[in-house]
């Protein structure tokens, strides 16, 4: 008797240590993952900062925009702080380059043109630049054929073929706006547009947009649309638009009117898109009741894209997708879990996937059965309706 006792006492301990480890492993990964991205952080701040030490450290040079030339290889170049001098230019250098506009550098003491540099891009710009972005491929995105042949219509076809819509003699769309419930692949089919797309892409993170000083986001968003049209082709993509372009209810706070402002300056750089320019905005919200009306005016998105939640057919699609990754063994019953995940998104589906998964670790088995994932979706119907019980 005391025997089983003992066995039942071990056996709960056992598990109470399992499930603290459990507990150990997931904070240690949470942990790993955030020092990760500190120390790319700190890296990125050690480049800058050791750039900015060579720049201290070398002569001094004075930045200038060149106003005209004379025959006489003499230009006349304005200051940053706006004196104007006539000045000569280093002999190595290629005169011919140096035009009305461009900007130079020269040396402090003798004034002379030392070399050209690029067209300013702000590094607030330059941060939202895409270089590569990561590969999605239309394939990874289940249940969304229609948007995702909606949004190359509008975005795609007038960047690579204008012609087209000049032939037919309509205006090429010039803005879409993608909405629906959150997790359905609003962000992950603006990926695909950019990884498939022969553009650049412009990530505006929203919250840049929230500003620090008067003026500054609406300055923002209209180096932006400069940057976006010096550079075309090009898409610029607003995820999370409800941040600044929410109704507002009151202009209350001082912040509140910098953001009607920011807001402003948007309206007006989306208008002054007229389509033949290959410069595409793709906005997307999960918010769209709460967006200003102006924004919705007919005129100013082209197209207003649904990304509803996926119906049976579309999470089927999206399931196979990330099933197709896992290791299983045995028949899995799709059609259930498709039907037990009535009102899933596309996130919840992945979850369910990766459940079924460490289902299948955690009962010592390298690969996943049919009720790992019964109980992975079960399990997820319970957490969702808790999250629903709480809000
Ligand atoms: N249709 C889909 N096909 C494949 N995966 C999907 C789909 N929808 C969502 N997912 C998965 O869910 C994750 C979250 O989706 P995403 O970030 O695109 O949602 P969202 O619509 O932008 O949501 P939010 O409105 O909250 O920003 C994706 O990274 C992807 O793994
Ligand atoms: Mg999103």
């Amino acid at each position: 008797m005391s025997n089983e006792r003992d066995e039942a006492t071990r056996r709960r301990s056992a598990e109470t240590e399992y499930r603290d480890r459990l507990r150990l492993r997931e904070n240690l990964r949470v942990l790993l993952r955030f020092g990760r991205a500190y120390v790319r952080l700190l890296k990125r701040h050690l480049e800058r900062t050791e750039q900015e030490l060579g720049y201290l450290n070398g002569v001094g040079y004075i930045v200038g925009h060149v106003l005209s030339s004379t025959h006489s290889e003499r230009f006349a170049v304005e200051t940053k702080v706006g004196f104007r001098y006539l000045v000569g230019c280093d002999s190595k250098l290629d005169k011919k380059k140096i035009t009305e506009g461009t900007r130079v550098f020269m040396e402090e003491n003798t004034l002379t043109i030392m070399g050209i540099l690029p067209r300013q891009v702000e590094s607030e710009v330059h941060n939202m630049i895409v270089e590569d972005p990561v590969k999605v491929s239309y394939a990874a995105l289940g249940g969304l054929s229609d948007q995702i042949r909606e949004l190359r219509e509008s975005i795609e076809l007038p960047l690579m073929n204008p012609e087209i819509f000049q032939k037919v003699g309509i205006r090429p769309p010039k803005a879409v706006l993608l909405y629906g419930p959150p997790g359905t692949g609003k962000t992950l089919l603006a990926r695909a547009i950019a990884s498939n797309v022969d553009a650049k892409f412009l990530n505006i993170i929203t919250s840049t947009l929230s500003v620090k000083f008067p003026g500054e986001g609406s300055d923002l968003i209209r180096r932006i649309f400069s940057y976006a049209r010096d550079n075309q082709p090009c898409i610029i993509f607003m995820d999370e638009i409800d941040g600044i372009c929410a109704r507002r209810l009151e202009e209350g706070t001082a912040g509140d009117r910098e953001i009607r402002r920011t807001l402003t300056e948007l309206l007006h750089q989306m208008d002054e898109c007229n389509g033949l320019e290959k410069v595409k905005v793709i906005m997307a919200t999960n918010r769209r009741d709460v967006l200003d009306p102006a924004l919705l005016r007919a005129g100013r998105f082209d197209r207003q894209i649904e990304i509803p939640l996926p119906n049976n057919h579309s999470r089927m699609q999206i399931l196979q997708i990330y099933a197709a990754e896992i290791a299983k063994q045995g028949e899995i019953d799709y059609e259930a879990v498709v039907k037990l995940s009535e009102g899933f998104n596309g996130a919840d589906l992945r979850n369910v996937c990766t459940e079924a998964g460490m289902l299948a670790i955690r009962a010592n088995r390298d690969y996943a059965i049919n009720i790992d994932f019964m109980k992975a979706v079960r399990k997820l119907i319970e957490a969702k309706q808790l999250e629903s019980t709480i809000h």
